[in-house]
């Protein structure tokens, strides 16, 4: 009876809390911002077309996407946020051009009236949605046209070798070249506009931004709404109110004596065991846990590093063939896959120790499962080193190379063999625990949730393969 009420909370609390991401899932699919077919002047002057921003966005992921600056506020600290970058330059340079076009001055210049008048044109210039949806266009000012171009050749100068620009690129610890051809450069540079647009541009019918007024920017009135800081307030209260309601709980169970308190056996019960061919062979993994969890802190200090000397480490030019985005790539995807490892192994080394069996074959099964792995960290981290090293076609890049999600960043091909992966893990350790299973006992019920609890470490990692070649962003942050 306790375990059946024990069974149906958690079954609410999971109904109800995917019920919550399903629907949010919904909603950004359905009011995302667009993707333009052309981003057009007034004057018929097309500036980007829809399949420039769709391959920049590949093109971003190539480059280490999350890896190297930020779009929409996710991704790294050392170079800037591309999206809210964007948006600050056209900005002073719609105004700029304005004072210089109207009244022959810089804008510093102008009287504190005139200055008002642009900075309130601005606001109107760039917030108002001039996205067309029966056509497909976005359509904006000449002016605009202008700006955009002026801030895309600042951006090609950047990700080449312009040597006006290697400070900035020293402080942003972004390698020369970073793209090699022409098309990558303005495909990425349609990219950032229309990243930045969904930023400033109001929603349809609404007087808030795409990204709900992120980033804060004054010059196009960006600033939180009363609502976002209502529900950042009351998501806190929540969260601490459902953590006392708890503790609660459990004080009121432990008065009136219903919650046993668990008794700690007398001995460790691991130090008695007889680990068997298939626990022996795990021990290895725990090596490897080792040695990844020493190589991710080297990538870490030396990711650190690039804060200070963006080219190169105590003089040597370590960014020419180990740049940033690839050390930030490989410490953090190097944590995920230790952290991964040892609950494997442990999974794995459990299984036999519960049931008190060894079936048929696991120990070929566990070295089977170390060979693919090894393969996986192996592979997946050279395809990364490809990517960002511009040696991959887009299409190469998005099986093999660099996801540019992080968290993610591995290949899609590096993906699913890890997803399969965890399932011939979760084969392994349910066959090594079955015995357990069918031994009706009051363990079972925790057996069964820990069991569960295996399956969504595999089926939640499943979630990263809704993102295909070409996914909306926002879709993708959303499964990311
Ligand atoms: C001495 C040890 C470590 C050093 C020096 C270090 C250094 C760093 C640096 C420099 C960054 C990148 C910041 C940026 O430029 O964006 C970073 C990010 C990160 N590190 Fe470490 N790290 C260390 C240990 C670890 C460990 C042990 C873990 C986890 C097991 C870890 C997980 C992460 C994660 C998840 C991020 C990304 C955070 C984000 O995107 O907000 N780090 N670390």
């Amino acid at each position: 009876m306790r375990y059946t009420r024990l069974w149906v909370g958690l079954t609410v609390v999971l109904v109800f809390s995917f019920a919550v991401l399903g629907y949010y899932g919904f909603e950004i699919y359905r009011v995302a911002p667009p993707y333009p077919d052309r981003v057009v002047t007034t004057e018929g002057k097309v500036i980007y077309t829809g399949d420039q921003i769709v391959r920049g966005q590949k093109v971003w992921q190539s480059m280490g996407g999350h890896e190297l600056g930020s779009i929409w506020g996710h991704g790294s600290y050392v170079a800037p946020d591309w999206s809210a970058e964007w948006l600050h330059k056209e900005a002073e340079f719609l105004l700029e051009y304005w004072a210089g076009e109207e009244f022959d001055l810089d804008f510093d210049e102008l009287r504190a009236e005139r200055q008002a008048a642009l900075k309130d044109r601005l606001i109107r210039e760039m917030r108002t949605n001039t996205y067309d949806k029966p056509s497909g266009d976005l359509v904006i000012s000449p002016a605009r046209g202008i700006a955009i171009n002026a801030v895309g050749r600042h951006y090609s100068k950047l990700f080449g070798d312009d040597s006006s620009l290697h400070e900035l690129r020293d402080a942003y610890a972004l390698r020369e070249n970073a793209l090699t051809t022409d098309e990558n450069k303005e495909a990425v540079n349609a990219f950032f506009f229309w990243a930045s647009w969904a930023c400033t541009t109001n929603r349809p019918g609404a007087d808030i931004t795409y990204t709900n007024n992120w980033p804060a920017e004054p010059l196009v009135n960006n600033k939180p709404t009363g609502a976002n800081i209502i529900w950042s307030v009351v998501s806190f209260v929540l969260l601490l109110a459902g953590i006392g309601g708890l503790s609660w709980y459990y004080a009121i169970q432990e008065r009136k004596g219903e919650e046993e308190l668990a008794q700690p056996p007398e001995r460790d019960p691991l130090l008695g065991l007889n680990p068997t061919p298939s626990m022996k062979a795990t021990y290895k993994y725990f090596f490897i846990v080792m040695a990844l969890s020493v190589v991710q802190v080297l990538m870490g200090a030396v990711t650190a590093h690039y804060g200070v000397e963006g080219h190169g480490f105590y003089g040597i030019p370590l960014a020419d063939f180990l740049p940033y985005s690839v050390t930030r790539t490989w410490h953090i995807q190097l944590g995920i896959f230790w952290i991964a490892t040892a609950w494997l192994a442990t999974g794995l080394f459990i299984a036999p120790a519960v049931s008190g069996q060894e079936p048929k074959y696991q120990r070929f099964g566990v070295n089977f499962l170390f060979f693919a792995l090894v393969i996986i960290v192996g592979g997946s981290m050279y395809g990364q080193w490809l990517g960002i090293m511009q040696k991959l076609s887009l299409d190469t890049n998005f099986w093999f190379g660099h996801f540019g999600y992080e968290y993610v960043d591995l290949g899609r091909f590096w993906q699913a063999f890890l997803f399969l992966g965890l399932f011939i893990w979760l084969f392994l350790m349910h066959r090594g625990m079955w015995p357990a299973f069918k031994r009706p006992t009051a363990n079972r019920h925790l057996l069964i949730l820990f069991f569960i609890s295996s399956a969504a470490i595999a089926v939640f990692y499943g979630a990263a393969l809704m993102i295909g070649k070409e996914t909306h962003l926002a879709m993708a942050e959303y499964w990311r």
